[in-house]
């Protein structure tokens, strides 16, 4: 088993990207049997594919890599790196480039959100994006990738250029590239705004109060939950009562994803009970669940030198392991070099 997947960037980790993939990898990581390996990097390629301020770009690829490693992602167990400093990222997206058809872009339900009316306006590297995403998984003979429902679209494209690569360009005994699996992790739990329950939790919405952050101290934390929006109503004692209650079922949802347990279970131990009761319980277990990752992350971006060594040890073990796969494909390709 290999596994690969990336994150951007954004700086500013919060709940929801912990519950609903960072606590994922770190699982992940710590099941994998001898002999497998994953790769976990921060997608700053990605990032200039749209407007970006190049200082926060490098504070947030920095932050992120704090936060990944503050979360569990052990970087002598997984290879932890940024695409910059792996060429070969750059490299296998342009050889790719050839096979990757403008029909089957064309179609990436991500590009058509993100360009919304105004196609001719966008960058070409927002167009080109899911092809760097295929070179990112296929560079490492990758067979698992977890990621969201929202970037399954975008795995089936990296299976479809890997076998028409592996068609035209290889033979049926030895491929350049193996086809990865994606992995949607089926109780990824979806965190959303503490001010709106119909709108995700995120790093972009305006007022801090709607998110906890990693780096959020235990007074910020309960503060937040103590004002987080709810209704008058008791909590019910099965899930089917938290039907057209979204603030009231994020909350829940929260307590059930850090104590590993289900909705209904919460709500058995909860239910009939108002949310004077409820939310110092949930702040308290997020204070003590986050407590140690906020300490290790705020020493991490303390020690930028220890953080540099991180990523440049993962790079450098990265780049070891792209050879292969890279060579092939110049090869497969009829390049001279
Ligand atoms: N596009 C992914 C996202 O926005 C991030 C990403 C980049 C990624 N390259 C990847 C995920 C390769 C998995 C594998 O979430």
């Amino acid at each position: 088993m290999r596994v690969v997947s990336g994150i951007q960037p954004t700086g500013n980790l919060h709940l929801g990207n912990y519950l609903g993939a960072i606590r994922n990898w770190v699982r992940m990581q710590d099941g994998m049997e001898d002999g497998n390996l994953c790769l976990f990097f921060l997608a700053d390629l990605h990032a200039i594919s749209q407007p970006h301020d190049p200082i926060e770009l490098k504070k947030g690829t920095l932050e992120m890599a704090a936060a990944l490693v503050a979360c569990g992602i052990d970087p002598h167990k997984s290879v932890v790196f940024n695409q910059a400093q792996v060429p070969a990222h750059a490299e296998l997206q342009w050889l790719l480039n050839g096979t990757a058809r403008i029909g089957w872009l064309n179609r990436m339900t991500q590009w058509k959100d993100k360009a919304g009316k105004n196609r001719e306006g966008q960058s070409v590297a927002l167009f080109s994006y899911p092809v760097l995403q295929a070179a990112d998984v296929l560079l490492y003979q990758t067979t698992h990738v977890p990621v969201g429902e929202d970037q399954k679209q975008h795995l089936e494209l990296a299976r479809d250029i890997a076998q028409k690569f592996n068609n035209d360009f290889a033979s049926e005994e030895a491929p350049v590239f193996t086809l990865p699996e994606p992995i949607v992790p089926p109780q990824a739990a979806r965190i959303m705004s503490l001010r709106n329950g119909d709108a995700k939790m995120s790093k972009s919405d305006p007022s801090d109060m709607s998110r906890i952050n990693l780096a959020d101290d235990a007074d910020t934390i309960m503060k937040k939950v103590k004002k987080a929006k709810t209704d008058p109503e008791p909590l019910p004692s099965e899930a089917g009562g938290l039907e057209g209650r979204p603030e009231a079922l994020n909350l829940v949802t929260i307590y059930a994803a850090l104590s590993d347990r289900s909705v209904d279970d919460i709500l058995g131990e909860f239910g009939g009970e108002g949310f004077g009761t409820f939310k110092p319980a949930l702040g308290e277990l997020l204070v003590e669940t986050l407590r140690p990752i906020s300490t290790r992350f705020v020493q991490l971006l303390d020690d930028r030198e220890a953080l540099d060594a991180i990523l440049a040890r993962g790079a450098a073990q990265a780049r070891e392991l792209s050879r292969p796969t890279l060579d092939a494909t110049y090869s497969a390709l009829g390049l001279v070099r």
